[in-house]
């Protein structure tokens, strides 16, 4: 008799992102993360519509599912909360009001919820929030053995664990807690300059070119007391996180000049000034964290997950000036990653199942492991919108789409497997011309509807990347920030370097301008045949019409909104934006042949636009 396979699936919920992963015999079949179907970003909600899809891709219900792992433990995360409750009452009693009702609502009952809502009878297992991390960081990873390190908000009590991976099995060695949290204080100057905590994080990193490190003595006076090998305290007087609804107070306004920064209004010096300067200094915690991780295991490749290591600025720091040899970043550095680490966790661990690893290979599958839709499929949408298309085949498709983008015509790329993870690597991305110095500016405003200082990321055939930038080794992620190429920068004449801050922006900077940041870096998707032969080929074919490898690259969704996920999503969002041109698989839609788009209901209120 055949020997059923073992599926097991792994949860992550109720705190931000939540997310669904999928194993079968310990190989990762599905991943997703909940907004995606709910269209709710960062949906903290439980991720029933991704444990479906899962359960969809590996073609089984819940009832065959050997083992549920979730990605912490909620009753050790509700001391931590009970205990800074009362450890500060009556002062955090209000917003403990607030959050009690959830956390007693959904986590405390969370093994009901998932016997319930999934009709699942077998074993329910739950790892800490650090140990999840890093089993992300680590099993999925090319390497043997490595050293780990996680750096988040906080999980139960650990903010930042390191330790070690061999073989099947981890080991945390040492751990950083609440409330001193290199997570929370990034997010406490995301809050205070006006951005949204948790996601704004990344506009913080963008922005921080643009400013002077005026504030860094100022953080390292008053905020964190910062210690050799890396462990700090942060000054609890200046943060609101512990016991109120907002992460900064009054004395951190009375330090830092006023209060922040409102949301949406025009963003000044001082914004600029403040993100370079905590990004100054959450790179030097994570280099010497980095440090003492190398020093304690020996080792000579470092892996990592946990929110921070989203940092990709701080990442290239690390990859250039770091004690390690190579580094292997979680796509899914942030809490959806947890999902995954927690399955693996199961099949090693409780298993105790072998690992096999294929070096140079890590066990990811590009990250592509998200919903994909069947020609066939895509044409009944198509038919049903009315929609103007061609269907190709792939070499002309090819050959079309890398024409257009010579042109600088905006494309919109929705092609197999969608992404997990936040980054877009090739399957729900709109890509540009890189050259075209109008590029950044057109797809900020007209396209994203964002903030126009963001910088926009290139994909670039793996084997020519080192033709582009300071880089030669796998950025498949996204998560690696290296400089453009000396001899592609372009310096800037006297009278540019005056310019402040944001009028800086339209300077073209190097012989690709539409993904050469402020400070000539960019952050480097590299893409090889074997993960994305399709996307591959696009880069391949737009080389040899432009003898330039590299594509803008950036997520195909609008600002506020949710990376897309179906036909459905990528129209809606073509037909809203200045984009040009979509593909569908093997179907190439031009904007000028498509019905009058009528929208139902307030998108722009809906998403937050201006
Ligand atoms: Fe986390």
């Amino acid at each position: 008799m055949a020997v059923q396979p073992r599926w097991i699936l792994g949860i992550s919920a109720f705190y931000h992102d939540s997310a669904a992963a999928l194993l079968r015999d310990g190989e990762i079949v599905a991943a997703a993360q909940e907004e995606r179907f709910t269209r709710k970003k960062g949906d903290a909600g439980f991720p029933i519509n991704a444990i479906a899809y899962c359960l969809r891709a590996g073609g089984i219900r819940a009832s065959d599912l050997a083992y549920v792992g979730f990605y912490d433990k909620p009753l050790l995360k509700f001391e931590r909360i009970l205990e800074t409750y009362l450890g500060v009452a009556p002062r955090g009693f209000r917003s403990f009001e607030m959050a009690a009702p959830l956390w007693l609502k959904d986590k405390l009952y969370l093994d009901r919820q998932l016997r319930e809502g999934l009709g699942f009878a077998g074993e329910i297992l739950y790892a800490e929030h650090h140990e999840s991390h890093a089993a992300s960081a680590f099993f999925p990873s090319p390497f043997e053995e490595a050293a780990i390190l996680t750096m988040d908000g906080v999980g139960e009590w650990a903010t930042a664990s390191f330790g070690r991976g061999r073989d099947h099995d981890i080991e945390l060695f040492r751990e950083l807690h609440w409330p001193d949290s290199l997570g929370l204080l990034y997010s406490a100057f995301t809050y205070y300059t006006g951005f949204k905590v948790n996601s704004g994080e990344y506009k913080v990193m963008g922005l921080a070119p643009y400013g002077e490190p005026k504030y860094v003595d100022l953080i390292y006076r008053e905020l964190i007391d910062l210690r050799e090998d890396g462990s700090f305290t942060l000054n609890q007087k200046y943060f609101n996180y512990l016991t109120g609804l907002t992460m900064t107070n009054g004395a951190f306004d009375k330090v830092f000049g006023g209060p922040p920064r409102v949301p949406e209004t025009k963003l000044t010096q001082r914004e600029m000034d403040l993100a370079r300067s905590v990004q100054v200094v959450c790179e030097e915690v994570m280099l010497r964290m980095a440090r003492t991780v190398h020093r304690e295991t020996g080792l000579q490749d470092l892996c990592l997950a946990g929110g921070v290591a989203l940092n990709c600025v701080g990442n290239g720091r690390l990859l250039r000036e770091g004690p390690f040899r190579r580094l292997w970043i979680q796509p899914a550095a942030g809490d959806a990653g947890g999902a995954l680490g927690v399955a693996q966790l199961i099949w090693h661990r409780y298993c105790q199942e072998p690992r096999w690893v294929t070096p140079g290979r890590d066990a990811m599958r590009g990250a592509y492991l998200g919903p994909e839709f069947s020609p066939a499929e895509i044409e009944r949408y198509l038919e049903a919108q009315g929609a103007g298309y061609e269907r190709l085949d792939r070499e002309t498709l090819l050959r079309r789409v890398a024409g257009l983008l010579a042109d600088d015509k905006v494309v919109g790329w929705f092609d197999g497997r969608m992404e997990f993870g936040p980054r877009a690597l090739g399957a729900r991305s709109i890509l540009g011309d890189p050259r075209s110095p109008r590029m950044q500016a057109q797809m900020n405003l007209k396209i994203k509807f964002r903030e126009g200082f963001r910088p926009f990321a290139p994909s670039v055939l793996r084997e020519r990347v080192s033709d582009y930038f300071e880089l030669d080794c796998d950025s498949p992620y996204m998560l690696l920030v290296a400089p453009v190429k000396r001899e592609r920068q372009i310096p800037m004449p006297a009278e540019q370097c005056q310019l402040w801050g944001i009028d800086q922006l339209n300077v073209v900077r190097s012989d690709i301008p539409a993904v050469t940041h402020i400070d000539y870096s960019a952050r480097i998707q590299t893409v090889d045949r074997e993960t994305n032969a399709n996307y591959y080929d696009l880069i391949q074919e737009f080389e040899r019409l432009t003898r330039c490898a590299v594509l803008v690259n950036t997520s195909f969704n609008v600002r506020g909104e949710p990376i897309v996920c179906t036909p459905d999503d990528a129209y809606r969002c073509f037909m809203r934006t200045h984009i040009d041109y979509l593909v569908l698989g093997p179907y190439l839609l031009n904007k000028a042949a498509q019905p009058e788009w009528r929208e139902t209901g307030d998108w722009r209120q809906e998403f937050q636009l201006d």
